[in-house]
């Protein structure tokens, strides 16, 4: 068998990536590891920036979240009680994110891709990658006990930070930055908060309010590294999280019944270069950030988008050079978005410092920003996601 591009992983990239090379008649195949019913219900990502949304929309694949996504103009930033609002549509000139899980983007993409009669192979096993010097590079794989091989062009690897596809990349350069905490996250039904998300720094730690609609919220609080699910009931949750907000958000907390409650670790991680030979990578495959401004799906996002493009390029008019480009082309944005995640993680969580000028140093940052329109310029911007 031969198909043009092989895609490896089912997450947003590997769909957009898939659905983008539909709409320009380049047929492709993904190999998935995990079942449908997995990848449709793993909860991660709430917030799109508006390329992501475009890019949605360009594959036509926006009726849904048009329909039931919100619209947020700006967040506020609460220190020690003390809430901020930014209006991130007024200073960047009209920008805006939406607020659409990752989960119903996926469940979306999936629905779309089998519609126009897209192939995804689930419970794909032992997926390796062969030839990839060659110019017909070969993936092999397992299905129901039965190998099976695939002939193709490209191979787009779209499989996450645990994948196959970095580590078959030769001579890759890893940069990396783990961090002594990690995310608990909840999704309870209930009341949102507020009307935007309220990202909190308290001296007990960083929590997250945040929502899925109007009656599903999604809230997070920063926990040690060490500490385990079974640490964190229910009521040690709402109790942690009112803290955090201070007296007067804390009243307006809205209890609800919590059906999904799991610890990520927070991890910066950049892999150099992003292709080889006819090997390409594409989102967590390559990058992780951590979640701090919500950047980990958007750059997802933006690297399908260059890869599409160079791939279309190649196959309509024989152009080599973005494909050849590719790497350079998005480790320049995926630097400028590590570089911000990496900043709204260490202005707003706290790190038990043995030295605590950084901390006197990390709070003076987070001031200086808030209370100039330079600084909430700059967050802003960042924010709603820097330009493809
Ligand atoms: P993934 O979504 O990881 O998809 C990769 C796919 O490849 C998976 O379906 C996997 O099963 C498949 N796969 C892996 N290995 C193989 C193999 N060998 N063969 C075949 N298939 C394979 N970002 C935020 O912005 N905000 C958040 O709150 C947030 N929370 C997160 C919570 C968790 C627990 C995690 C893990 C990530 C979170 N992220 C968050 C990051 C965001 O979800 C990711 O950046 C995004 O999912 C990246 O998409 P992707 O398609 O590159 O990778
Ligand atoms: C969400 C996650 C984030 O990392 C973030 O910065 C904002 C919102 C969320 O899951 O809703």
């Amino acid at each position: 068998m031969h198909v043009p591009v092989v895609i490896i992983g089912s997450g947003p990239a590997g769909l957009l990536l898939s659905h983008l090379l539909h709409v320009q008649g380049i047929a492709s195949v993904i190999l998935e590891r995990k079942d449908r019913d997995y990848v449709e219900g793993r909860v991660r990502a709430g917030v799109l920036e508006m390329g992501t949304v475009d890019l949605m929309k360009r594959v036509g694949v926006d009726a849904r979240m048009t329909k039931e996504g919100i619209i947020h103009g700006g967040i506020y930033i609460s220190v020690n009680g003390k809430r901020t609002h930014v209006n991130i549509e007024e200073l960047t000139g009209g920008a805006t994110v939406m607020v659409y899980g990752q989960t119903e983007v996926t469940k979306d993409l999936i629905a779309a891709r089998l519609a126009h009669g897209g192939e995804i192979v689930w419970e794909a096993e032992d997926v390796s990658l062969h030839d990839i010097d060659s110019d017909r590079p070969r993936v092999r794989y397992l299905k129901d006990g039965n190998e099976v091989e695939i002939s193709c062009d490209y191979i787009a690897a779209c499989d996450g930070f645990h994948g196959v596809g970095r580590k078959s990349l030769p001579g890759v350069r890893e940069f990396e930055k783990v961090y002594p905490f990690g995310w608990l996250g909840v999704l309870a039904h209930a009341k949102p908060v507020a009307d935007e998300l309220i990202y909190a720094k308290h001296d007990r730690g960083f929590a997250l309010c945040s929502m899925r609609s109007e009656t599903v919220v999604r809230h997070y609080v920063q926990v040690p590294s060490t500490d385990k699910i079974e640490d964190w009931s229910d009521d040690r949750f709402w109790d942690e999280l009112r803290t955090r907000l201070g007296e007067e958000d804390a009243e307006l907390v809205n209890e609800g019944d919590v059906f999904e409650k799991s610890i990520a670790p927070l991890r910066s991680f950049v892999a150099e270069p992003m292709q080889h030979g006819r090997l390409f990578l594409a989102g967590d495959a390559a990058h992780i950030v951590p979640p701090t401004g919500a950047k980990g799906l958007n750059l997802a996002a933006s690297d399908v988008h260059y890869l599409s493009e160079a791939l279309i390029a190649k196959y309509k008019n024989n152009q080599n050079d973005l494909l050849s480009s590719y790497s350079d082309t998005a480790l320049a944005r995926v630097w400028k978005a590590e570089r911000f995640s990496w900043w709204m993680t260490s202005m707003l969580h706290t790190f038990g410092d043995q030295n605590e000028f950084d901390g006197r140093i990390r709070d003076a940052e987070l001031q200086y920003i808030l209370s100039s329109k330079a600084g909430l310029t700059n967050l802003s911007e960042n924010y709603v996601g820097l330009p493809y």
